[in-house]
């Protein structure tokens, strides 16, 4: 049996049960690297200060390099009865390095240690994310780019609403995406702040200095209240939060992927690369992909409502109950990140039924708004236009007929200030390109968003690799 580091006060030995109860280490050793690249920092301001010699801190750090090695070559067994990442790597610093190892936890806690690995990894893997969300923006933008002529109908209550471009509904995602990055990167702000030195929960009596440990750590801010460095978990709350939120829009887009691939829609193929088949029956080709989102997305607002619930009415300062914070922030970013990058990859891969999705806008009365419209040009009341429209759609209904597929004659009975330029206001094109408000579906408005998101694209990836 391992000793264990803090074992000086007990007399009896733990049960078993107890240690495997309470080892987190399954979970928190994908922390290792983090654990050790804050331990080398700490090392070097303690030597920085004199609380440690230059030369234990140099054995300290090259001890603490060997250990992230042999991890990294499978060298090492994980034993519960360490507990987690943190007395692992302390204990295997001690066999590669003798005693000089004790001299490591000088001035730390493993409870403010554990806030500075959260926060280096949930640092590190935000600007990952950020950065695939720029390049699932940049996907969304190209595809928009690609199919900027192909039409297909609008819905509102998953009814036929009016025709819009493709790509104008396309540059709604790419909004989506948009915001979700800009608040992984604000979120960014309160993760990137350094909480070493808080110790147990006061500080400590030692002269450290926090500012060095944070320079070396790349940190703009150190911590301003030790009780609060040590029980804050905001900051994973707060990526939960737009994690969830940002798997709210990956699953709608798939559900519209599903959607759209069915025999109903036929809008899209989605390549074989990305579909599954069934065992029994051979002629199916399934979206599982688009699916398995959709369904992760339960998984992500399971986990932030998780790390609610640890958090929710503990006291100061730290609980163990925060061990359990890992496990869910793990998974959701785990999980996000593959989203996102199945995302990337099968997007581009889609076939677009340019036909099916043309003649779709030209049944269900798609252009009654427009007829009512071209009555207010008439110098008829929209109120009374809507009027008088709903009745063609009634007489039409009834003829099992377009508006456009009546005579004029027909039309006119219902205002006799209907006239011939009437079929061509109500060409589906016409009526996409003067939807020319600003934020609207027109050629020329979609092509301006397209525009302004290729810049906005550039400057986000100039940003990330200053921020990386
Ligand atoms: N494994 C613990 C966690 O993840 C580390 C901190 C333990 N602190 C303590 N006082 N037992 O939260």
């Amino acid at each position: 049996m391992v000793r264990k580091l803090w074992d000086g006060r007990f007399s009896e030995k733990t049960n078993q049960n107890v240690e495997a109860f309470t080892s987190s280490i399954d979970i928190d050793r994908h922390l290792y690297a983090f654990d050790i690249q804050g331990s080398i920092a700490h090392c070097k301001m303690l030597a920085h200060v004199g609380i440690i010699s230059q030369e234990d801190a140099s054995t300290l750090i090259e001890g603490l390099i060997r250990v992230r090695q042999n991890i990294e070559k499978g060298q090492y067994k994980f034993d519960d009865s360490l507990e987690d990442i943190h007395m692992h790597v302390e204990s295997w610093l001690l066999q590669e390095v003798g005693k000089t190892a004790h001299k490591l936890h000088t001035a730390r806690s493993r409870n403010d240690q554990v806030a500075l690995d959260l926060r280096l990894y949930l640092r590190h893997e935000t600007l990952e994310i950020i950065n695939l969300l720029i390049r699932l923006r940049q996907t969304l933008v190209e595809l928009a780019q690609k199919y900027i002529h192909v039409v297909f109908p609008g819905y509102t209550h998953l009814q036929r609403a009016q025709p819009v471009l493709f790509s104008h509904h396309l540059m709604a995602y790419y909004e989506m995406f948009t915001r979700d990055m800009e608040r992984f990167a604000d979120g960014l702000k309160r993760t990137n702040i350094m909480p070493l030195g808080s110790a147990a929960l006061a500080g400590t009596t030692y002269p450290i200095d926090r500012d060095y440990t944070a320079k070396l750590l790349n940190f703009p801010k150190v911590s301003s209240n030790s009780i609060d460095s040590v029980s804050d978990r905001d900051f994973t709350m707060e990526f939960l939060s737009g994690a969830s939120i940002c798997m709210v829009h990956l699953s709608r887009i798939s559900e519209e992927m599903v959607l759209w691939s069915s025999a109903e829609f036929g809008f899209i193929e989605i390549s074989d690369a990305f579909t599954t088949g069934s065992s029994i029956m051979p002629q199916k080709k399934n979206p599982d992909v688009a699916e398995l989102v959709r369904g992760k997305t339960g998984r992500v607002f399971g986990d932030l409502f998780a790390m609610l619930t640890v958090m929710k009415s503990l006291p100061m300062a730290y609980n163990r109950d925060m061990q359990e914070d890992k496990e869910p922030l793990f998974d959701s970013v785990n999980t996000l990140k593959a989203c996102t990058h199945i995302y990337i990859n099968m997007l581009p891969n889609i076939k677009i039924k340019q036909d099916t999705m043309e003649d779709a806008t030209k049944t269900g009365f798609l252009n009654a708004t427009d007829f009512a419209d071209y009555l207010v040009t008439k110098g008829v009341a929209f109120r009374q236009a809507h009027e008088i429209v709903g009745k063609a759609v009634q007489y039409a209904l009834g003829l099992k007929k377009e508006l456009h597929q009546l005579s004029l004659k027909e039309l006119k009975s219902f205002s006799s200030l209907v006239s011939e330029d009437i079929f061509s206001y109500l060409s589906v094109e016409k009526m996409i390109d003067r939807r020319n408000s600003y934020g609207g579906t027109s050629q020329k408005m979609v092509m301006n968003a397209i525009e302004h998101a290729c810049n906005q694209i550039e400057m986000d990836k100039k940003k990330f690799h200053e921020l990386a």
